[in-house]
């Protein structure tokens, strides 16, 4: 009879360290982000500039899902695969997947700018207008969605059924991401529209407001790497 060994390692220390991983980032950029927003930590330490602040959140939420994907790899290449899995076409499925999650990863960040995917509507640095162009007109969370099929891809490509388990662990952890932060960058954006409607009703003055408050806009969404 086969055993739950057979499938996954639960003694392999990597798994764990990539479990870690794959929670922590989430709630890293989310705790510093809510820091920022409230307490300007960041642009604090950024000599009071957000854009630089900003920038150097995004530095480091790179580097962190670089690692993130290192420790997953490197989890991954102690796991006990799934003969199953060994067949050429699954190589290409594999493939396929993962060139599709990168598309929808790239296409989203070049769509959203540096400061729109990093972070930057928490600076005080709002999207003008929400991107609607692709890939955010096949999926409202591409960034995640693109991610989650890169650990599915790579699960694949190592034929190990510990990557499925760690992708589904991803796919959770980013649904619980959104479920935090959706409203709160949908409530960053409704303030601004607010202060918006009310500076034009006020005498319509035409636009002085600093980078507070920029052209009209809904929110829109970055989605992590
Ligand atoms: C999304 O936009 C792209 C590029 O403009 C287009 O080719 C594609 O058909 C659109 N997809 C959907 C689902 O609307």
């Amino acid at each position: 009879m086969p055993a739950l060994s057979d499938y996954i390692d639960l003694s392999q220390p990597s798994l764990w360290v990539a479990v870690g991983s794959i929670c922590f980032n989430p709630l890293f950029w989310n705790f510093v982000a809510r820091q920022e927003y409230r307490n300007k930590v960041l642009t604090k330490l950024a000599l009071r500039k957000p854009y630089l602040g900003c920038y150097l959140l995004g530095v480091t939420i790179f580097g962190l899902g670089i690692l993130r994907d290192h420790l997953y790899q490197t989890a991954l290449a102690s796991q006990p695969t799934l003969p199953f899995l060994h067949y050429t076409e699954f190589k290409l499925v594999a493939a396929a997947v993962f060139a599709w999650g990168s598309i929808l990863v790239g296409t989203s960040m070049w769509a959203l700018g540096y400061t729109g995917t990093y972070l930057g509507d928490y600076f005080g640095i709002l999207m003008d207008h929400k991107v609607e162009s692709f890939p955010f007109n096949v999926t409202s969370s591409p960034m995640y969605t693109g991610s989650t099929l890169c650990f599915l891809g790579t699960a694949l490509w190592y034929e190990a059924p510990a990557g499925l388990v760690l992708t589904a662990l991803v796919y959770v952890v980013y649904q619980l991401a959104l479920a935090y932060e959706d409203p709160f960058t949908g409530a960053i954006y409704a303030r601004r529209e607010a202060e918006r409607a009310s500076a034009a009703s006020k005498g319509k003055q035409i636009d002085a407001a600093p980078a507070q408050a920029s052209s009209s806009a809904v929110r829109s969404r970055r989605s992590e790497l």
